[in-house]
């Protein structure tokens, strides 16, 4: 099947090349005419594990293919995919739907034979019936239907959720058109994905129900941690305690600085948003969304404990910028309000991300950008780690120790061992456990002769 998608950003490229790899042949749009000669060129413009192989085997194979001629892709194609972006609306917190409708308009003129246009980007209830206005109007003439197949996968594992998705939702009444998008995920299908066939009102409400319930249970559990750092508890044992509960399960309990990401905390505003369209209001949703945004900034706090409340002056290292690991995304990351807190606070900061600097650094200001982790620590009053890397978890805490000033941790994602932690010399605090040293910490005259290493 010739297939067109249109953007080709995190989710527009990696549904492309997993879709290509499932042997059809795919063309992937983009506005952007840099990212499309990057690709054009072999280069990947987002990181994502194993996704560089393979845009490179769907290109050698000739089923893969980039242009920003949009017209000429869709007028080949059966199946056009949009996959463009839906940030947040400037101002009101709706989603932003400017670059949707645009692509709508766009393949409108474009349209030849009977298409199938699938809208992947996460879009509110009612936008399929609007993309469908839109190209009726443009295109009185044209053979089409407007499907809904939300898309699910997670950055840094997109292409393994892609291509192992735990459900398939195609939302339509047009059965032409079902069997058309079912035909793309064929390969799936026949690998027991299951296909949940729903109308397309229905299909765009679940993607959203399903990040708002997601970023509810993060919260929840972060509300848990606070409090068993008050009442003596662990919150890492209460998350298993919980988790292994069948009705309730073990992801998205690990408490941390809340979430960020390129997805959460729009669709959480945008159904937010939706809903008081509605008059329906959601109570729960919008406690998830106040409670995350001031956890954020909050974090700082447990670096300036450490202190007596006094930041002034110190330095504070950074370890992880992105909003998770194994991505470069830093749309929304926590580390952006906690680094302005803790530059608020008057503390200097370097940082340290393994591939989310470039990206960073249009994000930040006023922070010192190291070469690697001991770099960033070097003569450091406190080391925060805020992004769970793989290479975090298992840092040289001696070498980490005697580089730095104190020896001061605040370890946000619970890498570390409190016991450990005080093995090696650490003041040490963590999220959800009254065990780590929360308390003042008062530095010795140089950490280094704690160490027994010269000064
Ligand atoms: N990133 C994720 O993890 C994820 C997961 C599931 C769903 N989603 C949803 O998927 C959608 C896309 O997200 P993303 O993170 O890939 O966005 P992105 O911002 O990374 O990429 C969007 C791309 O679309 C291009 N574009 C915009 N208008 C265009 C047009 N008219 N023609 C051609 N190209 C155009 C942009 O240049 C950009 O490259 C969003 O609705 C998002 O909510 C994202």
């Amino acid at each position: 099947m010739r297939v067109a998608m249109i953007g080709t950003g995190y989710v527009g490229l990696v549904s492309g090349a997993c879709i290509a790899d499932f042997g059809h042949q795919v063309t992937c749009v983009d506005k952007d005419s840099s990212k499309i000669s990057a690709l054009n060129a072999g280069k990947i413009p987002m990181f994502e594990p194993g996704l560089a192989d393979l845009v490179r085997d769907g290109v050698a194979q000739g089923r893969l293919a980039f242009t920003s001629a949009l017209a000429q892709a869709v007028r080949e194609a059966e199946a056009v995919f949009i996959a463009v972006g839906t940030p947040s609306r400037r101002g009101d917190g709706h989603a932003d739907l400017s670059y949707v409708y645009e692509a709508a308009r766009e393949i409108a003129a474009a349209l030849a034979g009977f298409t199938v246009v699938i809208t992947k980007s996460t879009v509110p209830v009612g936008t399929g019936d609007e993309v469908e206005r839109i190209i009726r109007e443009l295109r009185p003439d044209a053979d089409f239907a407007v499907v809904s197949n939300p898309e699910f996968l997670r950055e840094g594992a997109a292409i393994h959720d892609f291509k192992h998705p735990d459900r398939i939702v195609i939302g339509t009444d047009d059965e032409r058109a079902s069997k058309v998008a079912a035909e793309v995920y064929r390969p799936l299908y026949l690998n027991q994905a299951p296909i949940l066939y729903t109308d397309r009102r229905t299909a765009e409400l679940i993607k959203y129900a399903a990040n708002a319930f997601l970023a509810t249970k993060i919260t929840f559990i972060n509300e848990i941690a606070d409090l068993c750092e008050r009442v003596g508890a662990d919150v890492q044992q209460v998350a298993r305690g919980i988790g292994l509960d069948n009705r309730i399960g073990s992801k998205f309990l690990h408490a941390g600085p809340g979430f960020g990401g390129s997805c959460f905390p729009k669709d959480l505003r945008a159904l937010i948003k939706t809903a008081q369209d509605h008059d329906v209001p959601m109570r729960i949703l919008e406690a998830v969304e106040i409670a995350n945004d001031t956890r954020k900034r909050a974090m700082a706090r447990k670096v300036s404990a450490a202190f007596a409340g006094v930041l002034r002056g110190k330095t504070v290292a950074v370890l992880g910028l992105t909003f998770k690991p194994n991505t470069d995304d830093m749309r929304e990351a926590p580390s952006i309000p906690l680094i302005t807190a803790l530059q608020d606070m008057g503390a200097k900061v370097r940082a340290y991300d393994p591939v989310g600097m470039e990206q960073a650094k249009q994000a930040l200001t006023n922070v010192a950008f190291c070469l690697g982790p001991y770099d960033c620590v070097e003569e450091a009053d406190a080391v925060v780690i805020v992004t769970e890397w793989e290479q975090f978890r298992a840092l040289d805490l001696e070498r980490v120790r005697d580089l730095m000033a104190c020896p001061v941790m605040v370890d946000l994602r619970n890498v570390y061992s409190s016991a450990d932690m005080k093995k090696h010399g650490f003041s040490y605090a963590c999220v959800g456990s009254a065990s780590a040293d929360q308390s003042v910490y008062v530095p010795p005259i140089r950490a280094r002769t704690m160490s027994g290493t010269s000064s």
